[in-house]
């Protein structure tokens, strides 16, 4: 039987993604190719796969990208030496530097080095700050703003809801808050953030209109959590062993889906919610990067 409340991540993605491949197409008759390179240090088997769904999806759209591979023994000066060469090429819209790095290598350091007006990740302080302060001029983390563009597109009321969310990282947890906190349309939600030391995280869960787990624990909200009619964004992705699946593991969320649907007013399958939606903010940015340099450059 289908499901009637899910939240159609690929749907909504390929809406957007029509409407970037536009853009490109204009910046093309401007005699603009947008570009987006991708830097990965080692061999993590995620972020490969990452990486190459994100390369597949720009070469669709007709953004130029290509990958820069380093090996794991990179050092951090010289993983900042090719961002210097990248930060200098016009050619070069958007950079984004897949997470999780190597232990030796400062994340913060790197994501600073990245020119803001090139940082499609949204990950530069400045991006951050001007999120923190509510200036559209900067880039928005793409998943946190992937979210938001599922709940508007939805037509999930998110003025005055209580939105909580599970988990508290810089990709999608502390901005996911301050995108929902906004004062401004498709925002102005009251947003409470849960965590590993939140006493009683099922009573907020309970409270919760908007409810979005991003704490990295599978299947972790469970029925129980949930008000009857609530909104439940899922965007975890846990590999956990399962020895009748093909390698022995398999990829489950945050949420406990089978058990959750039934009671949710609306909510994202996983895969196929939010997953789909993070590739078409990150194209969605870098269009926007290149926009954004074309009108820069105009005499
Ligand atoms: N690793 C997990 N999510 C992300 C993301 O959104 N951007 C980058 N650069 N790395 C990630």
């Amino acid at each position: 039987m289908p499901v009637a409340n899910l939240i159609d991540g690929r749907a909504i993605a390929s809406q957007i993604q029509s409407e970037t491949a536009q853009r490109v197409a204009a910046l093309k008759a401007r005699g603009v190719q947008p570009g987006l390179v991708f830097v990965r240090v080692g061999e993590d088997p995620a972020s490969k796969v990452y990486v190459g769904m994100k390369e597949k999806v720009s070469v669709q759209l007709g953004i130029f990208s290509e990958t820069r591979v380093l090996p794991q023994t990179t050092t951090e000066a010289e993983l900042l030496a090719l961002l210097a060469q990248l930060n200098a090429d016009a050619r070069v819209h958007g950079i984004l530097v897949q997470a999780p790095l190597p232990k030796h290598i400062r994340e913060t350091v790197v994501y600073s080095t990245v020119l803001p007006q090139k940082d499609v990740d949204g990950f530069h302080p400045e991006n951050v700050g001007k999120l923190m302060l509510g200036d559209p001029s900067g880039f928005w983390p793409c998943t946190p703003a992937g979210v938001l563009e599922l709940l508007v597109r939805s037509q999930v009321k998110i003025e005055g809801a209580e939105a909580v969310i599970l988990g508290r990282g810089n990709i999608v947890g502390k901005p996911m808050a301050a995108i929902l906190c906004q004062k401004s349309k498709h925002a102005n939600a009251t947003v409470t953030i849960c965590h590993s030391q939140t006493q009683d995280i099922k009573a907020h869960c309970r409270r919760a209109d908007i409810l979005i787990a991003a704490m990295g624990s599978p299947k972790f909200v469970t029925a129980d959590m949930v008000k009857p009619g609530a909104t439940v964004i899922d965007v975890g992705v846990n590999r956990v062993s399962d020895p009748t699946a093909k390698g022995g593991s398999r990829l489950v969320g945050d949420v406990d889906f089978d058990a959750v649907q039934p009671i949710a007013g609306r909510i994202t399958p996983n895969p196929g919610g939010v997953g789909p939606m993070t590739i078409a903010l990150l194209m969605q940015n870098t269009v926007r990067a290149a926009e954004l340099a074309a009108e820069s450059t105009k005499s």
